[in-house]
């Protein structure tokens, strides 16, 4: 077994301890966050290392250190875990470590291209923002201050159903198109609904998210809720759709009867979606083969390979262990985007030798944005970019389109 395995089996056994104690309501706060987060990070920044400023940091651990710092506990805990064991969540880290670089000596790349295009639109960086519910969750400028960093640094920003500012303002704040991310809901008309608004605005795209419609277990965010001492329902409206009276997107819509899940949807519903709109659809979640083929075939214009960040079905696989069947099956009709655990440029530039066109990141951000608002979202992007950069050139992949199979190999094959 190898160290990263030996460290993380131990450390499960204890959080495994202590998520079954029935003193749990006695656990420290400490202990859970130190437990949760030893648990699922390989992070050398430790809680005694936090930085004062975004310029501090030497990697994106050091953002999640202040993040932990600041965040109320039910905020952290919901942002932080998976789903059931949180297996999925652990596995999208892991398997990078299964993945090794093959560098080639002796090319000159003194200059690397990072450019990527998608639908058209060249981006100066693979690596795009994700959709992440609720940004003023984790600070006060929320969406806005992501979309100003996602400006500053010319990066794709993907904006959430369940935002917390609406697709104008962000669209006015980012200075030019994003795109926008559906959560389908049990209902045409609502779906509909945001569609148009989404489309009205100038979104390009549309993001379909499909990987929550049987629902989850987030167990690990339940137990940091019950440590936060703050009353949620002075924030949160109670009930299960309370939270859509708070977001901009759903004003005026009536969700009496509505879920967010649409556990009924297939991919009839994809095509008739489609069919509705201008705007291209990506669609978000997809982790086989199979239905990589359904996505060609019932109109999709891409595929954001992507397990929620391991909080929506507990599978154990990591994203980037799917993505190549994925990337092989289609080939080059459509372009295939991956995201998951991603938090170096190592990582990410394994994804692009594995067939993916654009990288995304969720957490890291966030762990920004929680630390230090707009520059912190603007370091994150930097630290990433620079690290791509780095491996670029040291092993001679000098462009996104030149970093091929022949670049990695794993241990797992
Ligand atoms: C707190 C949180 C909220 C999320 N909200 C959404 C969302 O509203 N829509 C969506 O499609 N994905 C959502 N995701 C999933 C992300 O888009 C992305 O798939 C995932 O975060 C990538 O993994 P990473 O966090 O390890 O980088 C969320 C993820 C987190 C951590």
């Amino acid at each position: 077994m190898n160290r990263v395995n030996d460290r993380s089996g131990s450390r499960r056994e204890f959080l495994k301890f202590l998520a079954a104690s029935p003193l749990l309501a006695g656990v420290s706060r400490s202990a859970l966050l130190e437990a949760f987060a030893q648990n699922t990070t390989a992070s050398t920044a430790g809680a005694g290392d936090v930085i004062a400023a975004a310029k501090d940091a030497i990697n994106v651990f050091d953002f999640e250190a202040v993040a932990r710092k600041n965040l109320p506990p039910a905020h952290w805990g919901y942002m932080a875990s998976g789903v059931d064991d949180d297996a999925t969540l652990r596995a999208n880290r892991e398997a990078f470590a299964h993945y090794q670089i093959r560098p080639r000596r002796l090319v000159n790349a003194t200059k690397v291209d990072l450019t990527t295009e998608l639908f058209g639109t060249t981006w100066d960086t693979p690596i795009f923002i994700c959709p992440v519910g609720g940004h003023k969750m984790f600070h006060p400028e929320g969406e806005i201050a992501v979309a100003r960093a996602a400006q500053a640094k010319k990066t794709l920003q993907i904006l959430s159903t369940v935002t917390t500012s609406s697709v104008e303002e962000v669209i006015k704040a980012r200075g030019g198109p994003i795109w926008y991310q559906l959560y389908p809901t049990s209902s045409w008309d609502v779906r509909q609904t945001l569609v148009k608004r989404a489309e009205a605005a100038g979104c390009p795209v549309l993001v379909l998210t499909v990987d929550l419609s049987g629902g989850r277990n987030m167990e690990t965010a339940e137990r940091f809720r019950r440590l936060d001492t703050r009353r949620c329902d002075s924030c949160h409206e109670p009930g299960p759709n309370g939270v859509y009276a708070r977001r901009p997107m759903f004003t005026g819509i009536d969700m009496t009867g509505v879920g967010v899940n649409a556990p009924a949807l297939t991919w009839d519903d994809v095509k008739r979606l489609k069919d509705s709109m201008k705007m291209k659809l990506v669609i978000k979640g997809i982790e086989t083969r199979e239905d990589a083929e359904l996505c060609l075939k019932y109109g999709g214009d891409g595929i954001l390979v992507s397990n929620h960040g391991g909080r929506a079905t507990e599978t154990g696989r990591a994203t980037i262990d799917a993505l190549p069947e994925i990337a092989q099956a289609v080939g080059n009709r459509m372009p295939v985007m991956v995201d998951g655990g991603f938090r170096r440029g190592t990582d990410i530039f394994k994804a692009l030798a594995l067939g993916a066109r654009a990288v995304g990141i969720g957490r890291p951000y966030v762990w920004g944005l929680s630390a230090f608002g707009q520059p912190g979202v603007e370091a994150v992007l930097d630290i990433l970019r620079r690290e791509l950069e780095m491996v670029m050139r040291q092993s001679g992949g000098r462009s996104v389109r030149e970093i091929g199979a022949a670049y990695v190999t794993s241990s797992r094959r």
